[in-house]
């Protein structure tokens, strides 16, 4: 058994939706999830398979930032997870995004250096899966969700030390990254590294040069409406 994630072999599906917070892992299945069991609460972090479309499917807690959800990832490797499906909210970082449209990650840049330790002098740029983010980009547009696929970026710092993380953003704004969040370069380098499918689908939860944040009701909608997608394209 790995040392955090505690499933026993057969407890974790092929499919994996990775949530940030717990109480939204935990929302998620009893929301979506037909029959939905438990198969971790270790440190909270919960894990729970169930069905959907009679599909199975499991929704595992990863916890904030590039190492927590390292972690994660390794073990669900360990457990047998195939395709993994980052559900998370990020900050928008381009004008032409509002409060909660999808962002669909086609590939990150990172600012931090924990993911350095898979290939320490090589600057892998691992995208995502085409077939998924293809699948979902036309299941968001089928329903009509405003939805934007593009370059992110994954960083080790949420409030930022000094104007210079403000800079850093502005320039990559500049460059086209769509949006600020804080995992899915572990997400894309270790799928990477194991030769598994990977996708990040994102909600605009905060405008990061705005400074503003949607209300947690209209956070609560578009993650819903994100995961719902997700969920239906697959296990279509
Ligand atoms: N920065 C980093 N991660 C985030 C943000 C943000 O503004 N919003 C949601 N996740």
């Amino acid at each position: 058994m790995p040392i955090h994630v505690e499933a026993k072999e057969g407890q974790v599906a092929d499919i994996v939706l990775l949530p940030g917070n717990p109480e939204r892992a935990k929302y998620m299945a009893e929301k979506f999830l037909d029959d939905p069991q438990l198969y971790t609460d270790y440190r909270k972090m919960y894990g729970y398979t169930g069905t959907f479309n009679g599909v199975e499917v499991s929704i595992q807690t990863t916890g904030m930032g590039v190492p927590s959800i390292s972690i994660v990832l390794e073990e669900l490797k360990m457990l047998g997870a195939k395709t993994l499906i980052r559900v998370g909210t990020c900050g928008a970082l381009s004008n032409d995004l509002e409060e909660a449209d999808v962002i669909i990650a086609q590939s990150t840049a990172t600012i931090g250096t924990t993911i350095n330790q898979i290939s320490p002098d090589i600057t892998l740029a691992p995208p995502a899966d085409f077939e998924l983010i293809k699948n979902l980009y036309e299941s968001a547009v089928e329903l009509e969700m405003p939805a934007h696929v593009g370059q992110i970026a994954t960083s080790d710092y949420f409030y930022g030390k000094s104007s210079d993380y403000g800079e850093d953003l502005k320039r990559l704004a500049e460059l086209g990254v769509l949006a600020v969040e804080m995992e899915t370069a572990a997400l894309y380098n270790i799928a990477a590294k194991y030769g598994l499918r990977a996708a990040t689908v994102l909600t605009v939860s905060d405008h990061v040069f705005k400074k503003t944040r949607a209300d947690k009701s209209k956070i609560k909608e578009g993650v819903d409406r994100m995961t719902e997608m997700v969920l239906d394209t697959v296990t279509k």
